[in-house]
């Protein structure tokens, strides 16, 4: 492409460390798109003949015919999908392939690509966000009344519904698709016809490359337009911050699959087996949701410190952008699709839920509050007195509940036989109805409405 102004050719360690092919050849489709979207331009600007466009068009259709078919060359040479694709097309319509780089650069056919790309990968990550959505709105649906130990540091803190739970990860999933919907609409403009890094003399239509790319419109500094990442970058922070809501969704599904709290039986499709203990079912696709997180948090680093420290304009360490995006995108489309199989197909043990919260007083906080509301007595006075009944409970190894209403008189006076409705478990939950609280009436309006949204998207 440059043989004009070299005496010899590029060392065997230049080939190697140049090519992107191995991994940019992932951008074939994005690729062909942007060069039939900029030689339509350049023929209706008159910038290249129709016969030439035409028969540039008629290659570029062979080359994705064959791409689709063969999969595309790896020929280190042609150091990446640009070239390898021209090169293809002089193959293939001869010298008039030299005209499809008019008016154009590598680095802004690479920035167009790339956006497009990370365009196509947003979309298909916020279709595998929404089934998540779809699966936690029905398992919530189906426990919006199931009764469970609800926990502040691990420790049991008072009753929620499962439901209620399950749609904390609903709420997590709607901000992350969002983050999702920001990137998108930010990225979503044409860097095409910026060129090297000026812009170009030709008289082209940077409207209409965009307009037939689906961007809104053009970029609006060339410069900036060829250098700018923080499309990927905003894409990686998105699915970085995504990757932690799954990886914290995983943890869930490891502790409750646990034998000591027996909460979950996972699908046998979602799990493994051990070589030696035959007992042994591992919740492995959880922990590699958790552990990809881990690398998914390296990609973003990755290009961020890439980017770093950069002068204007492009810089060859940006070939180095697309590994991390292309691995990032992969290890979260695998872990978004993990874990909502896992919510859909994951089987609640209701009862042993139900048992583990009424362990630990978990109705402390209710007996307090019921001070507070029968007996008009200030709040920080009825901890104090509940403290004291947990205390006397805890040494006779009872419930809140099984002490006799003589006990708890004897704590203080005020304590009438109305106190045990409040300290069942049921009781706890149904009683938490403010906006947004645990109550299965509050998650069942929740998960309506959860469920109305998501129709009509
Ligand atoms: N393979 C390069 C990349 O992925 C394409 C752009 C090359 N531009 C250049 N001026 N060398 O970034």
């Amino acid at each position: 492409m440059w043989g004009g102004r070299f005496a010899e050719g590029p060392s065997a360690i230049m080939r190697e460390i140049n090519a992107s092919i191995p991994f940019d050849k992932a951008l074939w489709r994005q690729d062909i798109a942007a060069s039939r979207a900029h030689v339509a331009m350049l023929a209706a600007c008159d910038i290249v003949s129709a016969g030439d466009a035409e028969a540039i068009l008629g290659g570029l259709e062979t080359i994705a015919a064959e791409y689709e078919k063969d999969g595309v060359p790896e020929d280190w040479d042609l150091e990446d999908i640009h070239m390898t694709t021209e090169s293809r097309l002089a193959e293939l319509i001869g010298a008039a392939a030299g005209r499809l780089h008019t008016a154009r650069s590598r680095n802004d056919q690479v920035a167009t690509d790339f956006r497009l790309w990370v365009r196509d990968a947003i979309d298909q990550t916020d279709a595998g966000l929404e089934a998540l959505q779809h699966a936690l709105v029905t398992q919530a649906d189906a426990h919006a009344g199931s009764i469970m130990p609800g926990f502040t540091h691990l420790q049991t803190a008072q009753p929620v519904t499962l439901g209620h739970h399950l749609m904390a990860y609903y709420e997590m999933v709607a901000r992350d698709r969002s983050r999702f919907h920001d990137a998108r609409e930010r990225m979503n403009l044409s860097p095409l016809g910026s060129a090297a890094l000026a812009g170009t003399g030709f008289p082209i239509d940077r409207k209409m490359t965009a307009q037939a790319l689906g961007f809104d419109g053009p970029t609006k500094n060339s410069l900036d337009a060829v250098s700018d990442r923080d499309f990927a970058l905003d894409y990686l922070q998105a699915a970085a911050q995504c990757s932690l809501h799954l990886s914290r969704l995983a943890e869930e599904f490891v502790i409750w699959a646990s034998q000591p709290f027996g909460f979950v039986r996972m699908a046998d499709s979602l799990s493994t087996g051990s070589s030696i203990m035959p007992q042994k079912k591992n919740p492995d696709a959880a922990e590699l949701v958790r552990g990809h997180s881990g690398r998914i948090v390296g990609c973003l680093t990755s290009l961020m410190v890439t980017m770093k420290g950069l002068p204007l304009a492009y810089s060859k360490d940006m070939q180095d952008d697309k590994p991390p995006v292309f691995e990032a995108a992969n290890l979260l489309g695998l872990s978004i699709a993990a874990m909502t199989g896992m919510v859909a197909d994951s089987t609640f043990k209701t009862e042993r839920m139900r048992e583990a919260a009424e362990l630990g007083y978990a109705t402390a906080t209710d007996l307090a509050d019921w001070l507070v509301r029968q007996a008009n007595i200030p709040f920080r006075e009825a901890h104090h007195i509940t403290g004291a009944a947990v205390k006397l409970a805890e040494s006779r190894g009872v419930a809140l509940d099984e002490l006799p209403l003589a006990d708890l008189q004897e704590i203080d006076s005020r304590i009438d036989e109305r106190v045990f409705e409040a300290l069942s478990v049921e009781a706890s939950v149904a009683a938490r109805c403010s906006f947004g609280g645990t109550a299965p009436e509050e998650v069942r309006k929740r998960v309506a409405e959860a469920k109305a949204s998501l129709d009509s998207a």
